[in-house]
């Protein structure tokens, strides 16, 4: 009988120490389970480019319209903005289309041009979506987005490219910005005129898939 009693007690010390060992020690491989399940129920859907804090839109605008639009952007999307400016500003006259031998004049017609950009660098790591928006010139983007997109690794990320005309389509400018990046999974573009109203903005960001 105190055999079966000392033989009880031992059990039920073993079983006590291992309860609170599991108590103390942690979670088991089936709670973390758990917890990783129900965490990423509670993470916000960020697959979709319409919203989230992991957007930036990066713009470059000579005259303000795609300023105008890129800040509409991040406004519906939560999004940071970054500008792109040219080391050497762009004056009236090198905007100036008629002319010939104006400096876009002939940076549009030489493909190989890759004007310096002044703004400070950015960090694309933290971003999983990026608006990139232009003017069209000579139904191209200019020069110095061809730059930026040579600059950055956009490996992971989506690129959404935009742009502003007088009447001219996107055309085939984002498909050669996407060609010089090299990298990124770029979606179709859309072009915007001067004064779209802020609700087609949003119509065409709730639209992306
Ligand atoms: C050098 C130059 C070339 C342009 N070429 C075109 C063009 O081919 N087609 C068009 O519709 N608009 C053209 N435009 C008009 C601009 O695309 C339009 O005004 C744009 O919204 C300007 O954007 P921003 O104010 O952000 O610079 C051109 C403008 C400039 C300065």
């Amino acid at each position: 009988m105190k055999k079966v009693l000392l033989i009880l007690t031992c059990m039920l010390l073993v079983f006590g120490l291992a309860a609170c060992g599991s108590d103390a020690g942690g979670s088991t491989a089936q709670d973390d389970q758990t917890a990783e399940t129900q965490e990423a129920a509670a993470q916000p859907e960020t697959d979709g480019a319409q919203t989230g804090g992991d957007i930036l839109v990066v713009y470059f605008s000579a005259t303000g319209t795609t300023k105008g639009v890129a800040e509409n952007i991040a406004s519906i999307t939560g999004g940071d903005l970054y500008e792109i400016t040219a080391a050497q500003e762009y004056t009236a006259e090198d905007l100036d289309w008629n002319d010939p031998n104006s400096r876009t004049t002939k940076e549009q017609n030489d493909p190989s041009v890759r004007p310096e950009i002044g703004s400070e660098p950015v960090s694309l790591e933290e971003y999983s979506t990026i608006y990139i928006g232009y003017p069209i010139w000579w139904g191209q983007e200019p020069r110095i987005m061809d730059t930026f997109v040579e600059s950055y690794n956009f490996d992971g990320i989506t690129v959404i490219p935009f742009c502003t005309s007088g009447s001219s389509d996107i055309g085939s400018s984002g498909e050669h910005l996407a060609d010089n990046a090299g990298s990124g999974n770029w979606l179709d573009g859309q072009r915007f005129g001067a004064g779209t109203p802020e609700s087609d903005i949003q119509a065409w960001i709730e639209g992306i898939q």
